[in-house]
């Protein structure tokens, strides 16, 4: 007699698997995350059989003439640079992003652009019927570019439709998480079945050399849904993020097997779609209140390329016992570490103050050279003094209060000088080039030195 197939408990949230339903995964600490699957065949077209043959394969040395991976290039300059020069055919991409943050948009847009160039294009609508894709399409102004256009959400279908007539290259799968394999019985969404879809589609691009591009729903911690699992399958993961209430939105690239992971691409969503941003410091400088104390313009970097963006801070007096500690777009633990040092490497005591810190325009930093534009910020709002307009910041503070140098300080200054920045309170070192700069530089080495030099700068 056959055996019934056996149910294996799998956690959603982590993908470990367990033999007995449990309230709490015992790998990860979720509650309620264990789900009752079912052991079956493996997916369609995931090359896993239970009947392979182990086979003796030949060693290879890391000495081969192996080109630079060749790249498709979308035309989309901003997103071209978070990929590392273009997408990278037979690679399998995962785009995550908050719910309306323009996912689907962006990946019209590529798909368009590709098809455009005469190259075949695929885009799979799970989610959306095709009606409201082209009514997308024609927002776009892209109605007449030759993407075929499907709405299929079973995997063997998708897959066949792939493996029919001349191989795609570009494939778009809008979402991940609505596919569902026939062979498994969970619901779409669940780990098995996403896990499932990306085996199928990964094996599919390896071998046409066809690029796949995956939107994944993020859970309500941001993280994509589903295992990290399926982060580790992919080759990139980018994510889509942008500030609540704001029209640009950031790609950045959290993994890339064929490219660097801190470059961003910036776009702003308007009414004829995603519109590429080239010169982000001016949309983050937009319109800052000049005059006002608090203020400080952060010189940064992300990636390759000079971003500055104001750092405003409010210090209050507090009411309460505990003093109120809020920050937007950076780490509060940093904030924390730069009050501490204020406190006792500057003699400046924040302690009986509310404090408050926001990064302009919404965007997230991470950069440890933010440091000195906050303590800037802090000290400004503390005293009432304004910061001069025209002054940018940079460095990174350490817990004994001297400031480090930081990295690219020529390509800060270019860019603020570019802006009209005349001046700049930076570290002491790093690679600078004063011939190309003609701005007022004043260097510093420790954080009692900024309090001198803002005062001094009235
Ligand atoms: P969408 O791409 O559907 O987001 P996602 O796939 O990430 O859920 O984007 C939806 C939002 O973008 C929607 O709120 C409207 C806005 N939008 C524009 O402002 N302009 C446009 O041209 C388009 C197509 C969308
Ligand atoms: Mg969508």
């Amino acid at each position: 007699m056959a055996k019934a197939p056996k149910s294996t408990y799998v956690c959603q949230s982590c993908g470990a698997v367990s033999t007995r339903w449990a309230g709490k995964c015992i790998e990860c600490n979720e509650w309620n995350s264990l789900i009752e699957e079912t052991r079956s065949a493996p997916p369609p077209g995931s090359g896993i059989s239970r009947t392979t043959r182990a086979k003796e394969r030949d060693l290879e040395s890391l000495d081969g003439d192996e080109l630079e991976a060749p790249r498709i290039t979308t035309g989309i300059e901003e997103l071209d640079r978070v990929t590392g020069g273009g997408i990278v055919p037979g690679s399998a991409l995962l785009i995550g992003g908050e719910p309306g943050i323009g996912k689907s948009t962006l990946l019209l847009q590529v798909a368009a652009a590709i098809a455009s160039a005469g190259k075949k294009a695929i885009y799979f609508s799970g989610e959306e019927a095709p009606a409201q894709v082209r009514l997308r399409a024609s927002r776009l102004g892209l109605s007449k570019s030759p993407v075929g256009l499907v709405a299929e959400t079973n995997l063997s279908s998708i897959i066949a439709t792939l493996e029919k007539g001349a191989r795609p290259d570009l494939v778009v799968v809008d979402s991940i998480q609505t596919l569902w394999a026939d062979n498994l019985d969970s619901a779409p969404g669940t780990v098995s079945q996403v896990r499932a879809a990306t085996q199928s589609l990964i094996r599919f691009a390896k071998n046409a050399g066809c690029a796949v591009l995956l939107v994944g729903h993020v859970t309500k911690d941001g993280q994509i849904a589903g295992p990290k699992v399926v982060e580790h399958m992919v080759d990139t993961v980018l994510y889509f993020e942008g500030g609540q209430g704001h029209t640009y939105r950031i790609l950045r690239a959290v993994k890339n097997r064929f490219g660097p992971t801190d470059e961003i691409g910036v776009f702003e969503m308007v009414a004829q779609g995603l519109k590429q941003v080239k010169n982000p410091s001016e949309m983050f400088l937009g319109d800052r209140d000049k005059e006002a104390p608090g203020t400080a313009v952060f010189a940064g970097i992300e990636g390759t390329r000079p971003v500055l963006v104001e750092i405003q801070a409010l210090v209050a007096n507090s009411p309460l016992g505990t003093p109120r500690r809020a920050v937007v777009g950076w780490d509060s633990n940093r904030l924390n570490m730069v009050l501490a040092v204020l406190s006792a490497r500057a003699g400046i005591s924040f302690a009986q103050s509310d404090v408050y810190l926001n990064v302009a325009g919404g965007l997230r930093i991470t950069e440890p050279s933010a440091d000195l534009a906050a303590a800037a910020a802090l000290l400004s709002s503390h005293t009432g003094l304004a910061i001069p307009s025209d002054q940018v910041i940079f460095g990174e503070i350490s817990l004994s209060g001297a400031v480090r140098p930081a990295t690219h300080t020529t390509t800060r200054l270019k860019e603020a000088q570019k802006l009209g920045f005349k001046k700049a309170i930076i570290p002491d070192g790093g690679d600078i080039d004063s011939k190309a700069l003609d701005m007022k530089i004043q260097h510093i080495t420790h954080v009692k030195m900024l309090a001198e030099r803002l005062a001094s700068c009235q």
